[in-house]
């Protein structure tokens, strides 16, 4: 066979989670779930959207048509490998043929991983990413799963990880396989308006990192071809369909996040949030993410000390949005040079207009402007860091490999120390 890529990829692939949305799309949870064929499911939530008799609400609409429900309401808003564990030895024990997940990214990873453990066995740390875990692969497909997210950020409806906080490593890390992909993701905005301004803001930030993200990651076809299809990771760097969905969420954020922060009540804006969310996830569950997520990692991972307005008061920590956001301008405003016109495709889709004459502080400029206007976070700083954390910090960020192979030039260990130092205070 010829060497058609001279080494380099030369395939990408388009895998989605099927979706549905709208307002009032999940009272038809028990419909899909009937569909799926289940008749015993765990259904994963947190203590809040009990409270907000969100959860009850949902798992009435399930048992009416016919499918037994066991809830599972102790998901953190920052899951531990010991959240993941509990949830998982119910999983096990409890005989499901399905789960659902009603919550943010939190319920759905422990859904994720629930299934994982009920249909594969063995430790949670087994499948976690080497080197801080086993990076075992799922053998075979999971349980099907149906995700309801309650919040418009994660997209992890949409994607084929779970995120967890290892304390004693002092890290934070995921599982990443396409086996944990939903089966079905149900998106009713409806579900979000409740949600404090706070949460609005850094989930809203996080999707738009999703998505400049992945619009400005290295192109598929720029990385080493993998040895079997099975080596072929699920962020294969930008790609033709993946700029679609980024494309789009980027507009939705430009225009909506604003709205949605200063308004809880404005289902446009919500909607547009909800959507936006869910496609950024598609378009980063293919094409993936790169320094500000991996800066995002030891700065969530690092200290447990700034404790965020608008979220339960139970633990210290940083919101996974917001402790992305704080490092975006200083990271476009490095990689600019590797691809100065997508750099300004992002600007014009976020402002939603032309704009001419773009150097590497046009995007960083944008952004930090939609930062000071949803209330996030000045930066790292604010989080609890100084200088002195740099060095830990970089270390932290480095261990993500993973995700620094698809930033779209390479990036040193002072490449990341210079972009913390100038992410300690954006403005
Ligand atoms: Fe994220």
């Amino acid at each position: 066979m010829t060497d058609r890529g001279n080494g380099h990829e030369t395939i990408f692939t388009m895998e989605a989670t099927p979706l549905k949305y709208g307002p009032g799309a999940s009272e038809e949870a028990g419909w899909e779930l009937k569909r799926m064929g289940v008749g015993r499911v765990m259904l994963v939530s947190d203590p809040g959207l009990v409270k907000a008799n969100i959860t009850g609400r949902i798992v009435e609409l399930i048992e009416a048509e016919g499918v037994e429900v066991e809830v599972w309401d102790r998901s953190r808003v920052e899951p531990t490998d010991d959240s993941f564990q509990a949830a998982a030895d119910l999983a096990a024990e409890g005989d499901f043929d399905g789960f659902v997940a009603v919550g943010g990214g939190s319920s759905i990873d422990t859904a994720k991983v629930s299934d994982l453990i009920a249909t594969h066995g063995g430790e949670i740390l087994d499948y976690v990413n080497a080197p801080v875990g086993g990076g075992k692969k799922p053998p075979g497909p999971l349980k099907p799963l149906l995700a309801i997210p309650t919040t418009a950020g994660t997209g992890a409806e949409a994607t084929t990880v779970a995120i967890l906080d290892i304390p004693e490593q002092r890290v934070k890390t995921g599982i990443s396989h396409q086996y944990l992909r939903p089966d079905r993701g149900v998106v009713d905005p409806l579900l979000t308006l409740s949600m404090p301004p706070e949460v609005t803001s850094s989930c809203g930030l996080d999707v738009v990192c999703h998505a400049a993200e992945s619009y400005i990651s290295k192109p598929y076809d720029a990385r080493p071809k993998p040895e079997t299809p099975d080596d072929r990771p699920p962020y294969q760097g930008a790609n033709p369909i993946a700029d679609m969905w980024s494309a789009r969420a980027l507009e939705y954020g430009g225009k909506y996040l604003r709205r949605s922060v200063e308004n809880g009540e404005d289902v446009e804006a919500r909607g547009a949030m909800m959507l936006g969310a869910s496609l950024a996830g598609i378009g980063f569950g293919s094409a993936g993410v790169h320094i500000p997520h991996a800066c995002a990692y030891p700065i969530a991972g690092l200290k447990h000390e700034w404790q965020p307005p608008g979220y339960p008061e139970d633990h210290p920590f940083v919101p996974h949005g917001w402790s992305v956001i704080v490092t975006a301008p200083a990271a476009f405003r490095f990689t600019y040079d590797a691809m100065p016109d997508r750099h300004g495709e992002v600007a014009e889709l976020l402002t939603g207009e032309k704009v001419e004459n773009t150097d590497e502080n046009t995007l960083p400029e944008i952004l930090t402007q939609l930062m000071k206007d949803v209330g996030a976070p000045r930066g790292v700083r604010e989080l609890g860091y100084t200088e002195e954390d740099i060095d830990d910090l970089v270390e932290g960020a480095m261990k993500q490999q993973r995700l620094l192979v698809g930033a779209p030039k390479e990036v040193s260990e002072e490449d990341l120390a210079n972009i913390l130092r100038e992410s300690m205070e954006n403005w």
